[in-house]
């Protein structure tokens, strides 16, 4: 990765990385030693500096925890077996980033200051990117709108900063998604899209209600109808139907998910059928009853790729073939693996060394 901008470093006086028990991590719950902070105003970006992580002040007024301004985006390190540090496909979630910003009326973070942002922060925390199986770097980039005003506008001050956290895997078990028949995430028009803060809020209550029905997830369905599916909780979600990769095509619903592509990458190079469309739940179904439905998964950044059990659909669970016996997701699981730790070529140019 090129630098184009060297940024300030204040480090910490005592790294906190010895607190950590990496065999044991829970997802966001540890914080690298430091992170990337820059300010816009004035119509333009300020000084980028690196410092140790640590609690912000804020106005009570901040426009962002009014009025939500607020996006964001996921990304990964991974540790090779010679210890190089290498970074999944930032230039996908940079480019996602902005669209994100268009959407919510933010201003763009220009590549050098992301790109430079996130490299330098990397390798100044390179020591916190895991190297236990299954384990990565999460990277957190996002911004939020700092403007100490009640008025309801788009703000004129930004500040936009990277966080890192040592994660290990997202979901312990398979999960149990539940088909969402009367709340929607979002509808057409609306932010589904964009990596926007407010879209996960709106999530909250209607996945609540299914995890205390027993549910790990809900299974969105579009607005309008409730009669496609769309996306799985924070992921996007896929079916092996027959011998078809199955996913519903993204678009002003769906988040244009960074692994969600490169399943599609890998599943093509291996010569297989991939549909990119709308998926109704009725299909799901019929396939579910009569053995067709192969699989089904979510790809996510955090969650990874991670294999669902049962559908649950207007009262009827639907039991999917067990995990043990399934072939496709285990192995593009694998294959995405030890290409992100440098144990299999990067044909597809993903990898960006630190
Ligand atoms: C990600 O996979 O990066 C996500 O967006 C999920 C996150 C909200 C935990």
């Amino acid at each position: 990765m090129t630098d184009t901008f060297s940024y300030p470093v204040t480090r910490v006086a005592q790294s906190r990385i010895s607190q950590v028990d990496f065999d044991n991590l829970r997802f966001g719950a540890a914080f690298a030693d430091h992170m990337f902070v820059i300010d816009y105003k004035d119509g333009q970006w300020g000084q980028g500096e690196i410092m140790p992580y640590g609690p912000w002040t804020f106005d009570p007024s901040m426009a962002a925890l009014h009025y939500g301004q607020a996006i964001f985006e996921g990304l990964k390190a991974y540790k090779t077996p010679q210890g190089n540090v290498q970074i999944f496909r930032p230039q996908a979630n940079f480019e996602r980033f902005n669209e994100s910003a268009k959407r919510m009326s933010m201003p763009v973070v220009p590549e050098e200051i992301f790109m430079s942002g996130l490299s330098q922060l990397i390798k100044v925390d390179e020591n916190w990117v895991p190297s236990q199986k299954g384990s990565s770097l999460y990277i957190r980039p996002f911004m939020v709108s700092t403007d100490e005003f009640l008025g309801v506008r788009i703000a004129e001050t930004y500040r936009f900063a990277i966080i890192c956290s040592p994660v290990g895997q997202y979901y312990s078990e398979p999960l149990k998604v539940k088909v969402e028949r009367t709340f929607s995430r979002v509808a057409e028009g609306g932010s589904g899209n964009a990596k926007a803060a407010g879209n996960y809020a709106a999530a909250m209550y209607p996945t609540k209600l299914a995890q205390d029905a027993g549910f790990h997830q809900l299974l969105w369905t579009d607005a309008a109808t409730h009669s496609f599916i769309e996306e799985s909780g924070t992921m996007n979600v896929m079916f092996l139907i027959d011998d078809t990769v199955v996913t519903p095509a993204v678009g002003g619903t769906i988040l244009k998910g960074v692994t969600r592509n490169s399943v599609l990458v890998l599943a093509k190079d291996r010569g297989m059928k991939v549909d990119e469309r709308r998926v109704s739940v009725e299909e799901i179904v019929s396939a579910a009853k009569d053995g067709r439905l192969k699989e089904a998964f979510g790809a996510g950044t955090a969650a990874t790729i991670a294999p669902i059990s049962v559908i649950h659909c207007d009262g009827v669970d639907y039991h999917l073939p067990p995990i043990e016996t399934r072939t496709f997701a285990p192995s593009i699981l694998k294959e995405l693996t030890e290409i992100r730790t440098g144990e299999t070529a990067d044909r597809f140019g993903w990898m960006v060394q630190v």
